[in-house]
């Protein structure tokens, strides 16, 4: 049988749309909402966002593509799929890294968005209790500051937030999440167009976007780049093999190209709509942008504590994101659990419990970094500030490279452009030497001079 016409063990998207779907669900997470704005403050705004969305569409596009190429041709997981490609083009089974790193990538990101997971969580409850009617900016922030403060509080959510994931990867995401996720993704999003138009009511929406549409170059660095090239990375889930597992379950008649168009247009689309939703109210409530991970906490409870039927918009806000980080925490764990499952032939209950509880140990550190261990510094970061630099910008962009290597430089121009199915001859030239000549050389460039070797 040819290689293309295979079908993975584990399934098929029953149609384009509940690809496009499943992997926006993905996509969209708290990366867009909490880790986007947070960033964007710290870097300087406009600069910092303009680099992100130059980013997404000439790395991003083209890498998703290739990831989902990857995915499809090989349809399995993906240290098997590497496997399997590096044997149809005869070259070194070494090539298996981008699985493997990807795989441990996965757990690590997931240690610490169980975290923020678990803030989310809390915060659903804090809403509903009326905590933050009539908030001020600055009873938000010391409700929050009192929040991470504890050690033990935190804990609780934290080990909350891991449940949940782990009870769904343990039961399978098909059927009720799945399903779920449909009606509630667009929720949110009009939740978001909500909160934007609450935004314009506070007298600085032009400021917010100011901030962040005008671009201020003097404020790019060699740091901030990098951030913004991994923040892509991290929220279009590239680099580390979830796309390719969902790559693997796509119809064979599927349009590449213009599905992964899509995905990055709604997750870039709702980062911006935080975006636009957060920092209006950031200088309203006189908050420092730069003021780091506790961003949209501290300032959305102000909107919510100040509008009308503002508990419920509250509590449902934070239980939608709630979902958005649970649909993505699950893709973050799953290539652990299948590589457990096909190698050492445990159920999958079991697996979910081994990858459960050491991530759960591991996100520990992330949990105290916040308060007992917050002097504890590796190289002037906290163990948490560690994790994401290292995930995020580091091994994503890394795994991305070789990616793109391997499909624009190992993979027969014949085999991707099947795969692909681009009629097109001139978009298909474009994409091979985006992914041959510019993905690897740019980002190699940000990664060197990050470390001032450039
Ligand atoms: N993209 C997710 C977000 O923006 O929240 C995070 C993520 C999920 C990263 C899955 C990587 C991944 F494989």
């Amino acid at each position: 049988m040819n290689i293309s016409d295979r079908q993975s063990i584990h399934g098929q998207w029953s149609s384009r749309w509940t690809f496009i779907l499943a992997a926006t669900g993905a996509a969209v997470g708290l990366g867009n909402i909490w880790k986007f704005p947070y960033l964007t403050g710290q870097n300087g705004g406009s600069a910092f966002v303009l680099i992100y969305v130059v980013c997404v569409a000439t790395l991003g596009i083209p890498l998703m593509m290739a990831e989902i190429l990857l995915g499809r041709r090989g349809r399995s997981t993906p240290i098997r799929t590497m496997q399997i490609l590096a044997e149809e083009t005869n070259t070194t089974q070494w090539w298996q890294i981008i699985g493997w790193s990807g795989t441990l990538a996965g757990m690590l990101i997931l240690s610490y968005y169980s975290v923020i997971g678990g803030w989310t969580l809390a915060y659903i409850f804090k809403s509903a209790a009326g905590t933050f009617s009539g908030a001020s900016g600055q009873l938000a922030t010391d409700t929050f500051s009192i929040f991470i403060g504890s050690g033990t509080t935190l804990f609780f959510w934290h080990t909350a937030f891991m449940f949940l994931t782990m009870g769904v990867v343990a039961g399978g995401v098909q059927g009720g999440l799945e399903k779920a996720v449909q009606i509630l993704m667009p929720t949110l999003f009009i939740l978001l167009l909500l909160m934007v138009g609450y935004s314009m009511t506070t007298g600085f929406f032009g400021k917010g976007l100011t901030f962040l549409f005008t671009p201020d170059f003097s404020k790019i660095s060699g740091t901030s780049m990098l951030s913004a090239m991994g923040q892509a990375f991290f929220s279009l889930s590239l680099g580390m093999g979830t796309i390719m597992i969902y790559g693997s379950y796509v119809p064979k008649d599927t349009s590449i190209a213009s599905t992964s168009i899509i995905i990055a247009l709604a997750d870039t689309v709702v980062a911006l709509l935080a975006g636009m939703a957060i920092f209006p109210i950031v200088f309203a409530t006189n908050l420092e942008p730069g003021s780091g991970p506790g961003l949209i906490f501290q300032t959305l409870p102000v909107a919510f504590g100040n509008m009308t039927g503002g508990l419920a918009f509250g509590s449902l806000f934070f239980i939608l994101l709630l979902v958005a980080a649970w649909t993505s925490s699950i893709s973050l764990i799953e290539p652990l659990v299948t590589w457990l499952i096909e190698n050492f032939g445990l159920t999958r209950i079991k697996a979910a419990i081994y990858s459960g509880v050491v991530t759960w140990l591991l996100g520990l550190g992330t949990v105290w970094s916040f308060n007992w261990w917050a002097g504890l510094t590796f190289f002037g970061l906290t163990f948490f500030d560690l994790l994401d630099f290292v995930t995020s910008n580091l091994m994503l962009p890394l795994g991305g490279i070789l990616i793109a290597l391997f499909a624009g430089w190992l993979m027969k121009a014949e085999n991707t452009k099947a795969e692909l199915r681009i009629t097109n001859h001139t978009t298909y030239v474009i994409w091979r030497n985006l992914v041959r000549y510019i993905a690897p050389v740019a980002v190699f460039i940000v990664l060197l001079n990050a470390v001032g070797i450039l």
